[in-house]
C-alpha cells in the first residue's frame, strides 16, 4: 500500500510517526512510503535518511493526494478530512472534544478514520499504544524538570562539607507516567512516596522502591474494566484531601499525573495545600492540559505562588523527539501490521482494537454506533 507521513514539525511538534529504519521495514514488506519533506528534522531524521531507505519525499500538496493511508501524529483541525480524497484512510490522534466532528466529516467524505488516542489498554494492543509509550517518556522528563527547578539535589550526599539528605518526592497517580516518574526519581536518588486510588498499583510502586500511600475505600472498586480509574465519591474525597495535604507539606517536589479518561483532571492539590508546602518546593502538573491536578497550574507556564514553583508542561515527549519518535514508530508498525495483515487494509468490526479505534468506514459514522452500544450496555447493567 502507499503510506504517507504528514509533516507536523511545522506545528511546533518535533516528533515524527515513522523513523527511517521503520520506513525501510515497510518498504521491504512491499509498501511505498511517502514522507512530507522535513517531517523528521525535529527528531534528527533528515529527509536524506528516508530517501536512503527508498522513501519518496513529498511536498505538502502531494502528501494528501498520493498515499492510500495517511499518518498524522496529532490532528486538531477536522477540516483536514476535506482535503483528503474519498476512499483513503487517516490514522491520527484526535482530541476527545473533536472526536465527533472528525467521525462526522470522515463518514461524509468516505474516509476511513483510525484514532490513535483510543487504542484499548489490553495486552494485545500494548505495542500499538502511543499514549502509553509517550506517557512513560513524559514521566521521565517531568522528573528531570523537577530536578532542574528544585534548588536542592535529589540524592543523599555525604561530603566533607556535611551530609545532605535526599530529596523527598511525592507522585500523585501511579499509572504509566507516575510509575516512570517514580523509577526516574529513584534512579536520581530521591526518597519517594506515591498515592493512587487503585490499590492494585501498590505492588508496582513498592517494587520500584517507593512507599505507597493507601486509603481504605472499603469494598469500593475504583478500577473500571479497561484498567482505568473511576472518580472518587465525596466521602472518599475528604480522606484523599487529608492524605494529600499531609504529604505535600513533607515533599520537596510533587509530580501529579492523575487521570480519569474522558473527564477533566481530578483536582488533588488545592491552594491551601500549596501554601502549606516548604519554600522552594516544586510541583510539576502533568495533567495541565486536561485542567490540571493542582488548582494553581497554568498550562504551558511555570509560575511561583507562595514560594512554590508550579510548572504545567505541555507535550513533554516532543522535548525528547528522537526516542519519542522511535517509540511512536514502533507503535505504528505494530498498528499497521494489525490493520494490514497481508497486502490490504482490513477493517474487522468484530475485533476490539478496531471497534475502539475506527470511527468511520465506508461512509458510516462508527463512533455513533459505539456510543449507542455503550449506552445500551449501561442500561442493561443497571437493569
Ligand atoms: P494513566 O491512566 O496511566 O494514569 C493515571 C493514574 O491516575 C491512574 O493510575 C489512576 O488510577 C490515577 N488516578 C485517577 N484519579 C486519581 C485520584 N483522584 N488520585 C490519585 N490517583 C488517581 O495515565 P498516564 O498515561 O500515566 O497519564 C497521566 C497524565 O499525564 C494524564 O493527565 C496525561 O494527559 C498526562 N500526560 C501529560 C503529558 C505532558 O506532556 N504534559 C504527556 C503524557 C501524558
Amino acid at each position: 500500500m502507499k503510506i504517507g507521513v504528514i509533516n507536523q514539525v511545522k506545528d511546533n511538534e518535533k516528533r515524527v510517526l515513522l523513523t527511517p529504519a521503520d520506513t525501510g521495514k515497510l518498504i521491504k514488506l512491499g509498501h511505498s512510503v511517502y514522507i512530507e519533506s522535513n517531517s523528521g528534522t525535529g527528531a534528527f531524521f533528515p529527509d536524506s535518511l528516508y530517501t536512503e531507505v527508498g522513501a519518496s519525499i513529498s511536498t505538502s500538496s502531494d502528501i494528501l493526494s498520493e498515499p492510500d493511508i495517511l499518518l498524522s501524529l496529532n490532528s486538531n483541525d477536522p477540516d483536514i478530512i476535506n482535503k483528503i480524497n474519498k476512499g483513503k484512510t487517516l490514522i491520527t490522534n484526535i482530541p476527545l472534544s473533536l472526536n465527533n466532528e472528525f467521525a462526522n466529516n470522515a463518514s461524509k467524505q468516505h474516509i476511513t478514520l483510525i484514532n490513535l488516542g483510543t487504542i484499548p489498554r489490553i495486552a494485545r494492543a500494548q505495542s500499538m499504544d502511543i499514549l502509553s509509550s509517550q506517557s512513560s517518556l513524559a514521566g521521565y522528563k517531568a522528573t528531570l524538570i523537577a530536578a532542574q527547578l528544585l534548588g536542592k539535589i535529589f540524592p543523599m550526599m555525604m561530603t566533607a562539607a556535611g551530609t545532605i539528605p535526599p530529596a523527598h518526592g511525592l507522585i500523585l497517580g501511579a499509572g504509566v507516567a507516575g510509575l516512570q516518574s517514580i523509577a526516574t526519581s529513584r534512579r536520581l536518588g530521591a526518597v519517594v512516596s506515591a498515592y493512587d486510588v487503585r490499590p492494585v498499583v501498590k505492588e508496582q510502586v513498592e517494587s520500584l522502591g517507593a512507599k505507597f500511600l493507601q486509603l481504605d475505600f472499603g469494598e469500593q472498586n475504583l478500577e473500571d474494566s479497561g484498567g482505568y480509574a473511576k472518580e472518587v465519591t465525596n466521602d472518599m474525597k475528604a480522606q484523599e484531601d487529608a492524605l494529600v495535604h499531609e504529604n505535600v507539606a513533607l515533599a520537596d517536589y510533587v509530580i501529579t499525573t492523575a487521570l480519569i479518561p474522558g473527564r477533566p483532571a481530578p483536582l488533588l492539590v488545592n491552594k491551601d495545600m500549596v501554601s502549606s508546602m516548604k519554600p522552594g518546593s516544586v510541583i510539576i502538573d502533568m495533567a495541565a492540559e486536561m485542567g490540571g491536578n493542582c488548582e494553581l497550574t497554568k498550562p504551558g507556564e511555570t509560575i511561583i505562588s507562595n514560594d512554590v514553583i508550579i510548572s504545567g508542561p505541555i507535550n513533554l515527549p516532543s522535548q525528547i523527539p528522537n526516542h519519542a519518535s522511535q517509540m511512536l514508530s514502533a507503535n505504528i508498525i505494530s498498528l499497521l501490521k494489525h490493520f494490514i495483515p497481508s497486502t490490504e487494509l482490513i477493517i474487522d468490526l468484530e475485533d476490539e482494537i478496531t471497534q475502539q479505534t475506527c470511527t468511520s468506514h465506508e461512509g458510516i459514522n462508527l463512533l455513533e454506533n459505539l456510543l449507542n452500544a455503550t449506552k445500551d450496555l449501561k442500561v442493561s447493567n443497571n437493569e
